[in-house]
């Protein structure tokens, strides 16, 4: 089952280029500019009469809700909240009938987001499943939603749940900035065409794989470790941090780069190595002075970059390559090689990569 791979988590981790071509096969049609999803379709005015869209998920689904949310709010120009499901349940919580509520869970069994949705389908909203488990209880519960199609996850660690669940929701953001004309024509068609060549530059993230093994080896007997992003990477450096945690059992945490001199730079000496998603879009400036800021506190610079960068890899101390795209695409990309960092490093520990700890693959109870 396991193929040639050693793990579930590695195949899962290479499955990714043919997982999000399953995803968007019969729903992308990028020539035609066409983005076919027939729970939307039949649910558009809820879609477009919302006054917000409220996403509810854990762990690395949640992860996948805040990529949605600058995805949706830069295309869309919707405003997006992103809860943990477990928070959002116990806080009385404003919910109207006009809003949308995205529910996302790869498992389609969390108890907590369960019961978020429960709660908000009392109050009337409009409550929309993003899971890859077809038929689970989420599926069910849920007025209308889309599945992933990423094929069974087995590995706890989730890898191709989330990039897949990423690209269901900008499929979902493009097809109402379209409907509610806040994207350009040029730009729709933009998207749908990079969107397509997506899984062809995860193949091209994945040769990389022996460079990051490398990368691995120096950094396995790390006591902490920090990843910084901002923007839409924001939310891949708070999941590069749970991917390390989860199955290597090292400390990591994940920051917008800018928050790094409100606390975090206290933490930064010759032995705290920083992973810093640096590609040669957004705020490409800023995060290449972040990382002169942590070199000159003599930390290690691990940086992800746009293939052909030069200003990160002369100040960094590794530099990884991922292809270029548009930016609201990138985490499709800089996800893939803090995943396979956090594989090495596990398995370099000895750890139980694909059933670690005190984990397990759905939490049913709360
Ligand atoms: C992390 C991980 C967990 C799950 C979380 C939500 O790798 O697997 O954080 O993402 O338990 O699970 P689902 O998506 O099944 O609701």
């Amino acid at each position: 089952e396991k193929n040639n791979f050693d793990h579930f988590m590695l195949k899962e981790i290479y499955e990714q280029p043919s997982a999000i071509t399953d995803t968007y096969r019969g729903r992308l049609l990028a020539d035609e500019g066409i983005i076919r999803m027939a729970g939307v379709d039949d649910n558009l005015e809820r879609f477009l009469n919302a006054k917000r869209i409220l996403i509810v998920a854990c762990g690395t689904s949640w992860h996948a809700g805040l990529v949605a949310e600058y995805i949706f709010e830069d295309l869309a120009r919707i405003p997006v909240e992103v809860e943990y499901a477990s928070e959002f349940r116990y806080r009385n919580p404003i919910i109207n009938s006009d809003d949308v509520v995205i529910a996302i869970s790869q498992s389609g069994e969390t108890a907590d987001t369960m019961a978020a949705i429960k709660l908000a389908k009392e109050k009337g909203a409009f409550v929309f499943g993003v899971c890859n488990v077809v038929g689970s209880s989420i599926s069910r519960e849920t007025h209308a939603g889309a599945y992933t199609h990423a094929g069974p996850e087995i590995g706890v660690a989730s890898t191709k749940a989330f990039t897949t669940q990423i690209t269901v929701l900008t499929l979902i953001a493009l097809k109402l900035a379209k409907a509610k004309g806040s994207i350009s024509n040029t730009d729709f068609h933009m998207h749908l065409q990079e969107l397509e060549t997506i899984p062809q530059k995860i193949e091209v993230a994945l040769e990389s794989n022996a460079h990051i093994k490398e990368v691995a080896f120096k950094y396995k007997d790390a006591r902490n470790c920090l990843y910084l992003g901002r923007g839409f990477n924001f939310p891949v450096a708070l999941e590069g941090a749970l991917k390390l945690k989860e199955i290597s059992y090292i400390h990591a945490e994940g920051y917008p780069a800018a928050e790094m001199k409100h606390g975090p730079i206290a933490l930064i000496d010759e032995e705290m190595p920083v992973v810093v998603i640096a590609t040669r879009k957004g705020h490409y400036e800023k995060v290449v002075s972040n990382i002169q800021e942590i070199k000159s506190r003599q930390g290690k610079i691990i940086g992800i970059v746009t293939e052909g960068d030069t200003s990160v890899r002369d100040l960094a101390d590794h530099v990884i390559e991922i292809p270029d795209t548009i930016e609201s695409l990138t985490p499709l990309l800089t996800t893939i090689p803090l995943q396979l960092l956090s594989y090495h490093i596990a398995v370099m520990l000895g750890k139980n990569v694909d059933q670690p700890r005190n984990l397990a693959k759905s939490v049913t109870v709360e």
